[in-house]
């Protein structure tokens, strides 16, 4: 009898505990009102806690853009609004704070000093290049044995141009606008401050034979597309990547990142402008 009374004592106690357990939960949960900023980052499946690349002064350019472009990946948005694509080219810009340093990005948001002349060019040797190339020196060695490797294979490659100087790229930028009007040239053209060109770290090439401009249809064009990244070089204007890097496909133009850079970039599949947004910006 007492251990039915006991039993019957200790059943009431579990029945009544999970009783108010159930009550208080219900209580917090009606009380519980989600702030604005919680609510904004839970339209964006709370990204911000898988990936340390979220940058919340962006929050409210990331729901705006991700209602431009539902068709995105929310990555792609974060990525893309960090690289400033949500506002028009040559609006927002800064000054790249990484002169000197092989992971500098240049494009249209991000420019360099009219006065900003790489350290350590050297000339391009002329059985390389054209005459009068110059490039940075770890971009220079990196080339060289890239070159020497192609053409030891029967892959023959010619650097067309390399380092210009910003006002070289004035007398460029110019003449393309002059042939072509602003919008045209601004398509396929950096405007000066804004080309790779001057940061001594990328080529134009062909093969020697066929123009640069149908670089693509070489067969150096495909051992670039397979080689390319062990020497740290990658292909900066892609073709499917026309609407993150800004620029009409180039299949001539090549930049030095680094081995280890470029071979992120093309396992992943992604441009430099993405790669910076996620592991250099803010972090050096
Ligand atoms: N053609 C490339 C984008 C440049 O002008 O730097
Ligand atoms: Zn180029």
């Amino acid at each position: 009898m007492k251990n039915i009374i006991t039993y019957i004592v200790i059943a009431i106690c579990l029945i009544s505990s999970i009783w108010i357990g159930i009550n208080n939960n219900k209580e917090e949960k009606s009380n519980y009102s989600p702030s604005k900023k919680e609510l904004k980052l839970r339209e964006l499946n709370n990204i911000n806690k898988k990936i340390d690349y979220f940058q919340d002064k962006n929050l409210d350019r990331y729901i705006a853009y991700k209602k431009k472009n539902k068709q995105l990946k929310i990555k792609d948005v974060i990525k893309r609004v960090n690289i400033g694509l949500d506002k028009p080219y040559y609006t927002a810009t800064q000054k790249t704070p990484y002169q000197n340093k092989d992971y500098i990005l240049v494009n249209k948001y991000i420019y360099m000093d009219e006065n900003y002349i790489p350290n350590n060019l050297e000339d391009l040797e002329p059985s390389y290049s054209r005459s009068g190339m110059k490039l940075v020196k770890t971009a220079k060695t990196a080339l060289e044995e890239m070159i020497n490797a192609a053409k030891s294979e029967g892959y023959p490659i010619r650097v067309m141009s390399s380092y210009r100087s910003y006002h070289y790229q004035v007398s460029l930028y110019n003449k393309y606008v002059e042939n072509d009007g602003k919008e045209a040239a601004d398509t396929y053209s950096a405007r000066p401050g804004y080309s790779e060109h001057q940061t001594g770290l990328c080529i134009d090439i062909d093969d020697g034979v066929i123009n640069y401009t149908n670089f693509e249809n070489s067969k150096s064009f495909k051992w670039m597309q397979e080689n390319a990244y062990k020497y740290g070089f990658i292909l900066r204007y892609p073709k499917d990547k026309t609407e993150i890097t800004g620029y009409t496909y180039e299949s001539w133009h090549y930049r030095y990142v680094g081995k280890e850079i470029a071979s992120y970039i093309k396992k992943n599949n992604i441009t430099f402008d993405e790669y910076y947004v996620m592991f250099i910006e803010n972090k050096n």
